[in-house]
């Protein structure tokens, strides 16, 4: 891996969560969780089913409000919304696709820049007057995400039309044109095949170096031999609470690590999945 040194501000946005807890009722899915994901770092949050993996993603894009606790971005109190999350610099991709079908796949990605940058989008959409210029260069930028993403040949498809691991590269195409300095990976590799994995790996571990300018990542996500091989660090949750966090290797040679998957052996092999307690999600 080839990620900048910490602490200058072109790495991305640094992401604290402190003391952070989430109550559905009498339910405590989020028992004060602190973790950190540094600029320019890579941190897996993993856990068996019902750990609070997704409550954790949600309260960091504001769909769910922490009951107590508190986020800061660059160490400022952040207090996140769901449609003001490119204000602050952070993308996410959600689980699943959830690609607008009525677009091709480039408009999808063109879709979604900035708000600056999509009024000359939503302008020609609806045929107003726009600036060409503007318009050309996201097009441009959006048909250059696509390339490096390996799937511009796409580019005037409808995203039904395509292969599922075609279309969730789409949507990280259409997360990374917003130039985020904190980009949100729900299950990327949710429905992918090994060989599919295997190159999403490659392709997140080289977006904290990017050239359009670094970005930190916080990926939650069961495939297990993904999360190692990309990850900085890694924070495990059981029951809401962050049981280990560390590097990928302290964290595999975790006895509570290992008891929470229920004694089983961490999976590290490349098709490998978190294996389920059986709650459903
Ligand atoms: N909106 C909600 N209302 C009530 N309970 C909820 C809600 N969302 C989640 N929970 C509960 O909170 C706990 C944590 O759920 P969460 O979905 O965050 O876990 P998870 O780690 O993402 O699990 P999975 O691996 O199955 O996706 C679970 O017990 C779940 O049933
Ligand atoms: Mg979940």
């Amino acid at each position: 891996m080839t990620h900048p040194p910490p602490g200058t501000p072109s790495d991305g946005i640094d992401l604290a969560l402190h003391q952070v807890g989430v109550r559905f009722g009498g339910l405590v899915a989020l028992d004060d969780v602190t973790l950190r994901v540094p600029a320019g770092r890579i941190v897996g949050v993993i856990g068996p089913n019902g750990a609070g993996k997704t409550t954790l993603f949600n309260v960091v894009c504001g769909f769910v409000a922490p009951t107590s606790g508190s986020l800061t971005l660059d160490g400022r109190p952040f207090r996140p919304r769901p449609h003001r999350l490119t204000h602050f610099g952070i993308a996410r991709t959600l689980q699943g696709v959830g690609l607008f079908p009525g677009l091709t796949v480039l408009e999808n990605v063109m879709a979604g820049a900035s708000h600056a940058a999509r009024a000359g989008f939503a302008a020609a959409l609806f045929g107003l007057p726009r600036s060409d210029r503007d318009e050309r260069r996201l097009r441009e930028r959006a048909l250059d995400l696509l390339a490096e993403l390996g799937v511009a040949q796409h580019a005037a498809a409808a995203p039904a039309t395509l292969p599922y691991a075609v279309r969730k590269r789409v949507a990280l195409a259409r997360a990374l044109i917003a130039r985020p300095r904190l980009l949100l990976l729900d299950e990327p590799a949710g429905g992918l095949g090994a060989d599919d994995i295997a190159e999403l790996g490659e392709l997140i571990t080289a977006l904290p170096g990017h050239a359009d300018g670094a970005c930190s990542i916080m990926l939650v996500e069961h495939h297990m031999d993904l999360v190692m091989s990309v990850c900085d660090e890694i924070v495990v949750l059981d029951f809401g609470k962050v049981i280990a966090a560390g590097p990928p290797d302290h964290v595999r040679d975790d006895p509570k690590v290992t008891e929470a998957y229920l004694g089983a052996d961490v999976p590290t092999e490349v098709t490998g999945t978190a294996p389920s307690r059986g709650a459903g999600s």
